[in-house]
C-alpha cells in the first residue's frame, strides 16, 4: 500500500473521481466531506469500482476544531488534495461572505494544519477562471491573472497567493496548483458522475438533462462573439483525465520531483468548442436530438479560452486522452443513470 493521501471534497464531483484513479494506483484514501453538495452513498460507487471502501468522514472543514482532532489522529497523512469548496458562480455574487469564508477558512485551516502536523504536500484545486478574458490564446501558466469576474473566481485567486505565501514562509510546504479547464463527463463504469442540485449552470448537465426530457430547451447564451460560429468557445476536459492528473501531481510530490516549492499547471485539453459544437457532438455521439434556442449573452461570460496544455504535457507527462464524444456519451450514460434511478435523486 502507498501513502495516505487526505482528499477534501472527496464525495464531490472530481473528488470522487480523484479517489477512485488515487485507489487504483495503490493509494490509501481519507475522504472529509460536509456533504454540503453531494452525497454519502458516492463512497458506495467509488467501492464498487476500486473493491476498496475508503474511509470517510463528515465534518465542515472550516470547523477548526475538528480539523485539529482529525489531523491529530491522521498524522501519517502524505499529502492533501483540497477539493473542498463552494463553486456557483452566481450564488457567489449574491452571498459573496459564503463563499470567502468557506473557500479560504477551509484553505487556511489545511495549511496550519501542514504546518502544525508536518504535512509536506498540498495539491490545490483551482480554475482557468483565474484568467478572465485572456488577450493571447491559448492561455499559459504565465498569461496575466485579471480582476475576478465573481466572489467565487476571486476565491481561487486569493486562494493561489495564500499558498504561494505560506510555501515562501514555510520551508516544510510545497504545493502544486491545478487550474482546470471545463470539467465534464462521468466514470466509464457509471457508478460516479456529477449531481448538480437544482437547475444546472453548467452547459453538459443542462445538455442531458433537456435531453432526458426535464428541460424544455437549452439556451445558447450569445450568439455574436468572435468565434468560428458566434458561440462561446471553452476547453472541455473529461473529469477522469483530470482525476489522473492528480495522481501524476501527488507523485511528483512524494517523489520530490517537483522543480519549485510552488508550482502551477493547466489542466485542460488545448481545444476550444463552441457551445454549438458540444450540442452538436453530443447529438451525433448519442443519437439524441435536442431542442435548443440562441438567446443574449450571459452576464460575466468569457467569449473564448482555451489551454496551452505544453508544461503539464512536459512536466508531468500527462495529456489529456479522452475526447468530446467520449465526454458527452459518458455524461448521457450518467443522465440515464440519475433518470433510472429518479426517486433517489431527484426527490
Ligand atoms: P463539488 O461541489 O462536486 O465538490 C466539492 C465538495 O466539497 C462537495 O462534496 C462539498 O460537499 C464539499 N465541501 C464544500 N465545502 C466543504 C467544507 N467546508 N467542508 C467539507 N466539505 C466541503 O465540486 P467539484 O466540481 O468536484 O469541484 C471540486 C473543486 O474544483 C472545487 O474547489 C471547485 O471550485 C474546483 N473547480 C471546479 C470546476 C468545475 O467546473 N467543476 C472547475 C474549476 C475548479
Ligand atoms: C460553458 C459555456 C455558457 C449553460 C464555469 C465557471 C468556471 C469554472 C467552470 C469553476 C458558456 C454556455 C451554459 C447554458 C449556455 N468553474 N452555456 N447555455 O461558464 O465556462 O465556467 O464552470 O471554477 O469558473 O464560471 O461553464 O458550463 O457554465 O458554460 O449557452 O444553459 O456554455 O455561456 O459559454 P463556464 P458553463
Amino acid at each position: 500500500m502507498k501513502d495516505k493521501i487526505l482528499v477534501t471534497g472527496g464525495t464531490g464531483y472530481i473528488g470522487s473521481h480523484t479517489a477512485v484513479e488515487l485507489i487504483n494506483s495503490g493509494y490509501q484514501v481519507v475522504i472529509v466531506d460536509n456533504l454540503s453538495n453531494s452525497r454519502e452513498d458516492v463512497i458506495d460507487g467509488i467501492e464498487s469500482i476500486t473493491g476498496i471502501r475508503p474511509r470517510f468522514e463528515n465534518f465542515d472543514l472550516c470547523d477548526t476544531s475538528k480539523v485539529s482532532d482529525f489531523f491529530s489522529t491522521h498524522q501519517d497523512i502524505k499529502a492533501i488534495i483540497h477539493f473542498a469548496a463552494s463553486k456557483a458562480v452566481g450564488e457567489s455574487v449574491d452571498k459573496p461572505l459564503k463563499y470567502y469564508r468557506n473557500n479560504l477558512q477551509s484553505l487556511m485551516n489545511m495549511l496550519d494544519s501542514m504546518i502544525r502536523f508536518q504535512i509536506e504536500n498540498l495539491v490545490f484545486s483551482s480554475s482557468c477562471t483565474v484568467y478572465g478574458q485572456p488577450e493571447k490564446l491559448p492561455v499559459t501558466e504565465q498569461s496575466p491573472i485579471l480582476p475576478a469576474e465573481s466572489p467565487y473566481g476571486n476565491t481561487k485567486q486569493i486562494g493561489e497567493e495564500i499558498i504561494r505565501d505560506t510555501v515562501k514562509a514555510n520551508d516544510t510546504v510545497k504545493a502544486i496548483s491545478l487550474r482546470y479547464f471545463n470539467p465534464v463527463g462521468a466514470h466509464d463504469s457509471i457508478k460516479i458522475g456529477e449531481l448538480p442540485l437544482g437547475v444546472p449552470a453548467n452547459l453538459v448537465p443542462f445538455i442531458t438533462q433537456t435531453a432526458a426530457g426535464m428541460r424544455k430547451e437549452i439556451s445558447v447564451f450569445g450568439s455574436d462573439y468572435n468565434t468560428k460560429d458566434g458561440s462561446a468557445v471553452r476547453d472541455y476536459i473529461h473529469v477522469v483525465d483530470l482525476a489522473k492528473a492528480h495522481v501524476i501531481a501527488v507523485e511528483r510530490m512524494v517523489k520530490e520531483k517537483q522543480k519549485a516549492a510552488y508550482e502551477v499547471f493547466n489542466l485542460g485539453t488545448g481545444n476550444g468548442y463552441s457551445v454549438l459544437e458540444v450540442i452538436e457532438a453530443f447529438e451525433k455521439s448519442t443519437g439524441e436530438k435536442l431542442n435548443y434556442k440562441i438567446v443574449g449573452r450571459r452576464a460575466g461570460d468569457i467569449e473564448k479560452v482555451w489551454a496551452d496544455t505544453s508544461f503539464a504535457n512536459r512536466e508531468l507527462g500527462w495529456k489529456a486522452g479522452l475526447d468530446l464524444e467520449s465526454m458527452m456519451l459518458s455524461s448521457w450514460k450518467w443522465q440515464q443513470h440519475l433518470m433510472a434511478n429518479k426517486e433517489k435523486y431527484y426527490e
